[in-house]
């Protein structure tokens, strides 16, 4: 693999007629990602939509997806009715995301775990380093933990995530620039599915007619997880979603 790898470098400084000025500026270019600690973004951006695609080519889960740079393990394990931890005049547009869990025949598992987060109005993730000092919001909001019940059902009151663009001043969007992309990734909700006897499931969950869906920076949109929002019919303005996870036993 290895091999290949360098090959496949080879194979670029020849056809581009790399010189050593470039040379240096890519080596310049490792040292400030490194520096700036931007290398898990500038994986997960640049890699890790095609490396989910070869893993997941072969299961019988519901779609999986990217988990992205900003998952925190060990967040808040939430009690009915399940909230997301938010401020008290937390931003956006309120969501009831509902649905279940199932086993990979449609038998619904009770007792499953939905571990979710998401980021804020401003499309700020609680929990992350920022290199522009935004006010990023206080530990834990919009991440929980949450368990389906005797029917495998689970419904979570949330905020409406917006699309969100990553960090663009470091090296990272200096490469997206350079590939002629924009940054932002369409709005989504992370999630990590997890049950006894099953594979845990990475994915994201989308929203259609974001303007996003086809230019995602990090290329993890799979039609299967776009889904309808629609608002709820109280008055006031809150949308609501559903989704059925499906899970491949072990
Ligand atoms: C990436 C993924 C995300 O879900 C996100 O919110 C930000 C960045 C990424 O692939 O780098
Ligand atoms: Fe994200």
């Amino acid at each position: 693999m290895i091999s290949a790898l360098l090959d496949a470098v080879h194979a670029v400084i020849v056809e581009h007629g790399i010189n050593h000025s470039e040379f240096d500026a890519a080596k310049q270019f490792a040292i400030d990602i490194g520096e700036s600690g931007e290398w898990p973004l500038f994986g997960d951006v640049f890699f890790e939509a095609q490396v989910e695609r070869v893993a997941s080519a072969t299961s019988r889960s519901s779609e999986s997806t990217i988990e992205g740079p900003y998952y925190v393990a060990g967040s808040a394990v939430l009690s009915r009715p399940y909230v997301m931890p938010m401020r008290p005049d937390e931003a956006g547009v309120p969501l009831v995301f509902s649905g279940a869990v199932l086993s990979a025949d449609g038998r619904p598992l009770a007792g499953a775990l939905v571990d979710m987060w998401q980021c804020d109005h401003s499309g700020t993730y609680s929990d992350v380093g920022y290199p522009d000092g935004r006010v990023v919001p206080p530990p834990g909001t919009l991440r929980g933990r949450f368990e389906t019940d005797e029917q495998g059902h689970f419904e979570v009151n949330t905020i409406t995530p917006v699309p969100y663009e990553i960090p663009k001043s470091g090296p990272t969007g200096a490469v997206v620039a350079a590939a002629g992309r924009h940054a932002f990734r369409p709005a989504h909700l992370h999630c990590i599915v997890s049950a006894a006897g099953h594979q845990t499931l990475t994915t994201q969950l989308f929203f259609v007619d974001d303007q996003y869906l086809d230019s995602d920076v990090a290329g993890a949109v799979k039609p299967g997880l776009v889904l309808r929002l629609s608002r709820a019919s109280s008055g006031e303005p809150t949308n609501v979603v559903q989704y059925s996870f499906r899970l491949a036993p072990t």
